[in-house]
């Protein structure tokens, strides 16, 4: 048995919760290498980056939040957590910086607004991902963001489910269009419609065994299941289960819900579910997905007469407690008080009034949060890389904006491209699915060690998603501007992607 299945075994993780009290007032030396550990399960990292300072990861379902859960969030990172904050590739918002002593405090503000960091490590269902354009867009089929509201509530806080194998990532998206990655989850809800009778109902396919990290991408398969919305929660929780049952356990790296459908196959995990659910399931519905990745940057009327949504690239996902609160501010006087996160560390403000648009576009932040930046700045993500990662083996977010920035700076800024970096083989920065995706690394440059990257080129999402392929190995980030310079220069992703699909047999190697 592995460390944390033995730490799982002697206590759950959801119980440490209680506890906090009492380990302020032990402090911080007192805490044992399993309180570190359980305190995951509560959203509380402590980081080997910020010596004696925590990370608070706070889950958002969907990535909305309202202006009071702004202003909240806004107000701890100014007061507690140095002003700095970043938006993450699940929706989240993840504070620094935070001491021990101020952390009760500090929940128990989240709590007050209805915010909580609960279940976001270690090995949990983490925070429900979903198109943030939901109810707005008539790119969707309908409104999923229910169904994720259910899921989530039924789970957090719930001990039946937070002793799971492995994390466990869920998207649900009722949308056409592809903004979340759905095929690199666990477990995904795909828009679908079912004939019956010569009448169509809306609801889901299920996709299961999507993953990502060190030991590669494998893309979601479709488990032929039809789930009508109202039951969609239930199915997935039911999924959650099995996997917690079953899932192999004995190796980390081998414990993902892909690895239990490799070992017993599609049709022992269909059987299973429905032994759980104690009903069969429908077979799969006609697909609905469509061929079209979006990114949500820009301004967009909304299926509401006279309502429009504006999509801000926040360069990296970082913002301050400053901008968080007068983002909160934006959104009361201009929308709803409404702001919604999305996969690629971007922004969401809807409900704006075509009248008041103009006046919008004139606010201070819409100049450093931009709907309309460079087309090589809409899309780029990164990880949190070395300033604050341990594992990293390169620094990501100043390096990916500065890059980004110098290349703006020559290519035409209608070309659009999504960059993801990688600060380690772990992949938290999602670059397999990339248009050009970049994974730190180390190589010699005249003698010396120096940082460098892989490039991956052409990830895709969708029916048809596919891991990006690795063009270049370890080029050092130094040569990097001119390196991307003339790949993005002569780059028409599309052909790219289809030449080297084409190639792969001939030994072009796949993500790892
Ligand atoms: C060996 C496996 C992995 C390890 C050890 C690992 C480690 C970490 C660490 C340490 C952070 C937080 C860094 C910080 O900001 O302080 C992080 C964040 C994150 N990781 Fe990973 N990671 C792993 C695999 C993955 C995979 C496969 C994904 C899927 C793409 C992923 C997605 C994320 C995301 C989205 C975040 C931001 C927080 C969130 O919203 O959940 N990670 N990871
Ligand atoms: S990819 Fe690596 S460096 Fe980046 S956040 Fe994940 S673990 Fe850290």
């Amino acid at each position: 048995m592995n460390r944390i299945e033995q730490l799982k075994t002697e206590r759950d993780g959801l119980s440490i919760g209680p506890d906090l009290s009492g380990m302020v007032v032990a402090g911080l030396s007192a805490l044992t290498e399993d309180d570190i550990d359980r305190l995951k399960w509560w959203g509380i990292f402590l980081r080997k980056q910020t010596p004696g300072h925590f990370m608070l990861r706070v889950r958002i379902p969907r990535g909305v939040v309202n202006a009071a859960q702004l202003r909240a969030l806004g107000e701890i990172s100014q007061r507690y957590g140095r002003n700095l904050a970043d938006l993450t590739t699940r929706q989240q918002l993840q504070l620094r910086w935070i001491r021990l002593q101020d952390i009760p405090g500090i929940l128990e503000r989240l709590r007050a607004v209805g915010l909580v960091t609960l279940q976001t490590g270690m090995d949990n269902v983490r925070n429900i991902i979903g198109c943030p354009a939901f109810g707005l867009t008539s790119g969707e089929l309908f409104d999923a963001s229910g169904v994720a509201q259910a899921f989530n509530d039924l789970l957090v806080g719930n001990a039946e489910f937070s002793n799971l194998p492995r994390k466990f990532n869920v998207a649900i998206s009722g949308c056409r269009e592809h903004c979340t990655h759905a095929e690199t989850q666990d477990v995904a809800l795909v828009p679908a419609l079912r004939y019956v009778d010569g009448w169509a109902l809306q609801g889901f396919n299920l996709l299961v065994g999507g993953k990502l990290g060190s030991g590669g991408y494998r893309v979601a398969t479709p488990l032929d299941v039809f789930v009508p919305p109202g039951e969609a929660a239930r199915l997935c929780a039911a999924i959650a289960l099995v996997f917690r049952d079953y899932g192999p356990r004995e190796a980390r790296n081998k414990a993902r819900l892909s690895f239990l459908l490799e070992a017993e196959g599609e049709a022992w995990l269909r059987a299973a579910v429905e032994e759980r659910l104690g009903y069969g399931l429908a077979r799969a519905g006609v697909d609905q997905r469509s061929g079209k990745t979006t990114d949500h940057v820009g301004i967009f009327r909304q299926r509401q007469p006279g309502l429009n949504y504006l999509g801000l690239a926040v360069p990296v996902g970082r913002i301050s407690g400053e901008e968080l609160t007068a983002l909160a501010a934006l959104a009361s006087d201009y929308g709803s008080g409404e702001v919604r996160f999305t996969t690629d560390q971007n922004l969401l403000l809807p409900n704006v009034p075509d009248t008041r648009l103009d006046a919008l576009l004139k606010e201070p932040l819409l100049k450093v949060f931009r709907y309309d930046p460079p087309g090589i700045l809409r899309g780029l993500v990164s990880c949190t890389g070395i300033e604050f990662c341990n594992l990293a083996v390169i620094e990501t977010k100043t390096r990916a904006l500065q890059i980004a920035q110098q290349l703006a700076a020559t290519v035409p800024a209608s070309k659009q491209l999504r960059m993801h970096w990688s600060g380690c083989p772990a992949s938290c920065g999602n670059h397999t699915v990339a248009d050009i995706g970049l994974l730190g690394t180390k190589t010699r440059l005249k003698g010396k060690v120096v940082d460098a990257v892989d490039i991956f080129v052409g990830g895709a999402s969708g029916p048809a998603a596919a891991p990006g392929i690795r063009l270049l190995e370890r080029v050092p980030c130094s040569e990097l501007p001119q390196v991307l310079q003339g790949l993005v220069g002569h780059m028409d992703v599309n052909k790219l992607r289809r030449q080297l699909r084409a190639l792969q047999g001939d030994g072009v190697s796949e993500a790892d």
